[in-house]
């Protein structure tokens, strides 16, 4: 893909490029002036990007006025296979040809189910990724992995796929709420410990709100994944870096939706895990106490505690023996080594993922003892 010079773009993991930088919509918009020219244009939004992002991007790209719009409800429940069916539908309604090109704007639901609709239309049509929440700019339209969920399973079905390319344009982030924000700020925290420790710590003092100071950083963490993935792109190996906290993670987020009264957001539920990671970390004499302080106390601060009970332990062990990536004796976890290093497949056993939930829930009830009561 040629690139104008003043465009900033990240390296190519050979699998897609990452376009970023003030001009990177402007680069949209002469890709589909040559090679994407003449081709059936469709644009896959949600309630919410196609009121909040939409104009936005037609300002930029005036090449997508001719796009079909096509709208889905805001939310995970859309990824979703009748939801699927009927965009497929409206392909073939408007006669989309191998030549049609979908264009994803909004979250990672959007991302991974225009993807995943692109990915099976006529055996796969190109499609572009244009995130619009962080999550997305820093992982979820970053790598190929599109899917849906199917009976409650989350990504049950799905492809790898690449996108053409993927464009960030942080400005969109202005209308993202602050819970939205730190969703995606988890993976690049993530990104920062598991892989780069200056950027955990500019991830660390950034102020989060301000779009100018988190731009860079946007582009440093969707290049950390873009790197992992270069190196594995089928997750058998490095790939599984991109697991720290998340063992744990989507044990509680299935925990957190068997009750109604909970809400656990994806990123919310790998910073516990984070939490439970780092100190079996400690625990396995991979990692010092005072990292493993210093990451807690960040982290803590950073994200809303969760309460459960010490019985409730043993329910979110059960749902991480259900998980597909667990199965057999021990569980393999994702542990820091070092700050910006980790080892992947390390054995834990059942007790260990118990003292290590237990250690986060002590953990979140000194914090709130230690708070003055409420007047
Ligand atoms: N494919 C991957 O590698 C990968 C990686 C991580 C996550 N994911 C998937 O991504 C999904 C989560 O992504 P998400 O957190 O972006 O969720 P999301 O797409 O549901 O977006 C969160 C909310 O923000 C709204 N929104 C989007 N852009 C906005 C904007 N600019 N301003 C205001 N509101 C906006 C959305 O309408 C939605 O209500 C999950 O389904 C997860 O499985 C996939
Ligand atoms: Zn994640």
């Amino acid at each position: 893909m040629a690139t104008p010079p003043e465009l900033t773009q990240i390296r190519d993991s050979g699998h897609h490029p990452v376009l970023m930088g003030e001009h990177a919509l402007a680069h949209l918009d002469q890709w589909l002036a040559g090679p994407g020219n003449g081709a059936p244009l469709f644009i896959l939004c949600d309630e919410t990007t196609a009121d909040l992002c939409l104009p936005e991007l037609m300002a930029a790209v005036p090449r997508l006025r001719h796009a079909h719009p096509m709208q889905v409800r805001s939310g995970e429940h859309s990824k979703d296979l009748e939801v699927c069916r009927a965009l497929w539908t409206h392909l073939a309604d408007r006669h989309a040809d191998r030549a049609a090109v979908l264009v994803n704007l909004g979250g990672g639901v959007v991302t991974d189910l225009g993807g995943f609709t692109a990915a099976t239309y006529k055996r796969g049509i190109r499609f572009i990724h244009v995130p619009t929440t962080l999550m997305g700019m820093v992982d979820a339209a970053i790598g190929g992995k599109t899917g849906i969920d199917l009976h409650g399973v989350k990504n049950l079905v799905g492809a790898f796929a690449d996108p053409v390319a993927t464009y960030l344009h942080p400005p969109f982030l202005r209308t993202l709420g602050k819970r939205e924000l730190l969703n995606g700020v988890a993976e690049m925290v993530k990104h920062g410990l598991v892989l780069d420790a200056p950027h955990w710590n500019d991830v660390r003092r950034a102020a989060l709100h301000d779009l100018g100071a988190l731009a860079p950083l946007i582009f440093r963490s969707a290049g950390l994944k873009m790197e992992v993935v270069a190196r594995d792109h089928r997750d058998h190996g490095p790939r599984k870096l991109l697991n720290f906290g998340h063992t744990i993670g989507h044990a509680l987020e299935a925990f957190a939706l068997e009750s109604p009264q909970r809400s656990l957001l994806h990123g919310e539920a790998v910073a516990i895990g984070m939490v439970c990671a780092t100190w079996l970390s400690w625990r396995m004499e991979l990692l010092e106490r005072d990292r493993m302080n210093a990451i807690e106390e960040h982290i803590l601060g950073l994200f809303p505690a969760f309460r459960f009970l010490q019985t409730d332990e043993h329910r979110i062990l059960e749902l991480m023996r259900n998980d597909k990536k667990n199965a057999g004796g021990d569980f393999r976890f994702t542990l820091l080594t070092g700050i910006g290093e980790a080892r992947v497949d390390v054995p834990v056993n059942a007790a260990q993922v118990a003292e290590a939930l237990e250690h986060y829930r002590l953990l979140i009830r000194d914090a709130e003892q230690r708070q003055p009561p409420r007047p």
